[in-house]
């Protein structure tokens, strides 16, 4: 499981308005795969919750204060405004090309967020959570300017990693407060910063420790966005500094004193607000009667935040203290995703080590392809790797080999024998596993998993593939027309069921195949419940959804790839380590993206975060954990992955349902000694029930065993 989610009585769809947010892009620079697979994963499980039938509204917007925009406009010389609003107008129209359908698209620089922030740290301000406090801010005296964040670089106190003013963005990813950097120098001259006193505003997030602890408790989403805070609370809260010694960005309300007069708000103080702006202007748009905002923030909506996992803190501690200070609702989970890697390596944008969002259009990729490889690649909290060569294999053997084969030799042989949907009922068995299916999808969606989501539909679509082949319908025709037309018929309502699951994912492609059935409207527009009405009677000839990404195809970007970064100066390792990090600052750095360590990169590839949170030896003393010896093994019907084993633990036999149909030669099982964990909760699955879990790792479910003396029934410890 990659989400360990509460499923709580609480499940979506619930009666409430719900809210889905990504974190909001730097308008600073091109749009790469590492934001892409963020707002591509917020968009669709924004549109996974609308099937269920939550009601739902997505938003988010550009941000487009502070030092990361501030720094890149003043290298091109132009204005942070204008250098913002031209990045923000080329992401309005690059989204809705990935199909990112979002309900309001704002940015922090309007009056509506102006408005809110400064309501919010007002509030904040007359509540008395806010001191002024003299510090020492960075300062150089050759540029005579103050150094807030990105203007200043040195050493994390925490770990030691080289860190930028307010962010370890390469080691630890903690937010470090002004004069928290040791030996900091200034990114604009290179000297060394001095430091000055100012007198700055300071939010009492330590006040709100038991809060947060509380509230930590009941967040949804993954379990690194509980885990992490749980750890810097326990370590001690700081205050946050809520302003920054610069001209660009929104003022300090409540006048001007002479403490306010030269500062605006931190970056991070109005760019979670823009969450709540944008939903307002959606409802202004559509009216509050439509879509009531303010149940939303101010009262009990659900509240989703995706997010990359390197603002965790910034999601799960700041902003919902400020919020709670400020008398607002509370998020309801917060999803946080792992990074992209590329080839195995970190992305990096100074190193053109990315794949560019223009890019991939340019290339004429369909933007579904990559919606369903970065969404069902991996689970959320992993990082993910992107290479063409899987990027080929996924679309070839998941979209073209299941889905797209699936599809069009059924709608196909339906045209060609009956116009359409034969006349007949759709069988026990197919509805059955098409509910199957649904639950499936419900449950994804409730643990925030969209590999999930993707794999209710892939698998219903091979569920339809073998169910072909099992009744060859081919054979049928003139034998047993009756038969024929029933397995067909079972067949249509099947890809349209395929349809609508794969819908979140893949919008372009299931509103293509429900046109091909002769569905009117959208899909997208759909509960999950309409995969089980019956489509209409008659269609046109179908045509095939999915092309098939050719081997000469793949060596040409490959190729390409390779090129641009060796341009970039990327061809000798030795170079990565000595990069300066000028040189990222020049780039930009933002929410589901970093450069992370090249050595590490290559050998943690693929693999699941270590949990930071340890637990203790009593933890681990509630596991029990057997040796078993397997005594036989089958398969499931109707589960393509699913095998049904007996396993000796001694004292008595266990039946346990393993995911290794596919990984292993069930034949060659029995006598098989492996490692059960026996007191796992019982389960269902397929309608056989689970009694204890096989231990495995690895994609090809390596089973874990002993190799010497410990006996049947032992204890491992
Ligand atoms: N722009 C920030 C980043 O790229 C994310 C802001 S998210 C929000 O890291 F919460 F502030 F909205
Ligand atoms: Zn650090």
């Amino acid at each position: 499981m990659s989400t360990d989610s509460t499923t709580t009585d609480d499940a979506f769809p619930t009666d409430r308005p719900a809210v889905v947010t990504c974190g909001l892009p730097y308008a600073n620079g091109d749009l790469h795969i590492g934001h892409l697979r963020g707002y591509i994963g917020a968009d669709a499980f924004s549109r996974a919750l609308e099937t269920l039938g939550q009601e739902t509204a997505y938003v988010s917007g550009s941000d487009m204060h502070g030092t990361p925009v501030a720094v890149n406009a003043e290298e091109e010389g132009v204005s942070p405004e204008e250098f913002a609003m031209e990045w923000h107008e080329q992401y309005e129209e690059t989204f809705p090309k990935f199909n990112v359908d979002f309900d309001n698209y704002g940015h922090t620089h309007d009056e509506t967020n102006t408005e809110f922030t400064q309501e919010i740290v007002r509030t904040l301000d007359d509540e008395g959570y806010v001191y002024e406090k003299e510090i020492q801010v960075a300062y150089d005296p050759d540029a005579d300017q103050y150094l807030p964040d990105r203007y200043v670089e040195g050493t994390c106190p925490y770990c030691g990693e080289k860190a930028r003013g307010d962010e370890c963005d390469e080691g630890c990813q903690r937010h470090l407060e002004p004069g928290e950097v040791e030996d900091p120098t200034s990114t604009i001259t290179g000297n060394a910063a001095e430091y000055r006193d100012r007198t700055h505003k300071f939010f009492e997030v330590s006040e709100f420790a038991d809060y947060l602890t509380e509230f930590l408790d009941g967040l949804e989403g993954t379990s690194n966005a509980r885990n992490q805070p749980r750890q810097w609370i326990e370590e001690g809260l700081q205050d946050w500094c809520l302003t920054r010694d610069m001209e660009w960005g929104i003022d300090y309300p409540n006048g001007d004193s002479e403490t306010t007069e030269d500062i605006v708000l931190y970056v991070w103080v109005d760019a979670p607000v823009e969450y709540i702006a944008s939903t307002k202007q959606y409802a202004d748009r559509v009216g509050t009667d439509e879509y009531d905002w303010e149940r939303v923030w101010k009262d009990d909506g659900d509240i989703v935040h995706v997010i990359g996992r390197d603002i965790i803190q910034h999601h799960t501690i700041f902003w919902p203290a400020m919020l709670e200070g400020a008398g607002y609702n509370k998020p309801r989970a917060v999803a946080a995703t792992g990074f992209i890697t590329i080839n195995g390596k970190g992305l990096s944008t100074s190193r053109n080590r990315a794949i560019w969002a223009k890019e991939y259009l340019e290339e004429g990729f369909h933007p579904d392809l990559l919606r369903y490889y970065l969404t069902t690649t991996g689970g959320l909290q992993q990082d993910v790797d992107f290479s063409w060569d899987a990027f080929q294999e996924k679309v070839n053997g998941e979209l073209v080999g299941t889905v797209g084969n699936f599809w069009y030799r059924s709608l196909l042989f339906a045209y060609r024998n009956y116009e359409g949907t034969p006349e007949a009922d759709v069988s026990e068995e197919v509805a059955e596993r098409i509910k199957g299916a649904i639950g499936q999808t419900r449950e994804a969606v409730n643990d925030y998993s969209l590999r999930g989501i993707g794999q209710a539909a892939t698998q219903l679509a091979q569920f339809g593939n073998e169910y072909i082949q099992r009744n060859e319908p081919w054979k049928l025709t003139d034998d047993d027309p009756e038969q024929a037309a029933q397995v067909i018929r079972d067949c249509v309502q099947i890809a349209k069921a395929v349809g609508v699951l794969l819908e979140p994912i893949a919008p372009d492609k299931a509103q293509a195949l429900w046109e091909q059935l002769g569905e009117d409207g959208d899909v997208s527009d759909v509960h999950l419940e309409d995969a089980l009405e019956s489509p209409p009677r008659n269609f046109d000839e179908p045509g095939e959804l999915f092309e098939k990404i050719e081997d000469d195809r793949v060596a040409e970007l490959n190729e390409k790839l390779e090129e641009r970064v060796a341009a970039a100066g990327d061809d000798d390792e030795s170079d990565d380590n000595e990069e300066t990090e000028s040189d990222d600052t020049a780039s930009d750095e933002s929410a589901a993206m970093a450069d992370e360590d090249e050595g590490e990169d290559a050998a943690t590839g693929d693999l699941e975060p270590l949990l930071e949170e340890r637990i203790g030896f009593e933890d681990f003393q509630e596991l029990d954990i057997r040796v078993g010896r397997i005594e036989s093994a089958e398969g499931i019907e109707g589960a393509d992955d699913l095998a049904k084993l007996e396993v000796d633990i001694g004292f008595e036999t266990r039946q346990v349902v393993a995911g290794i149909k596919q990984l292993h030669d069930l034949d060659e099982l029995p006598g098989e000694k492996c490692i059960l964990l026996a007191n796992m909760e019982p389960a269902e699955l397929f309608g056989v029930e689970s009694n204890g879990m096989i231990l495995a790792a690895g994609d090809e479910a390596d089973l874990l065993t002993t190799h010497d003396d410990a006996v049947v029934g032992e204890k491992v410890q």
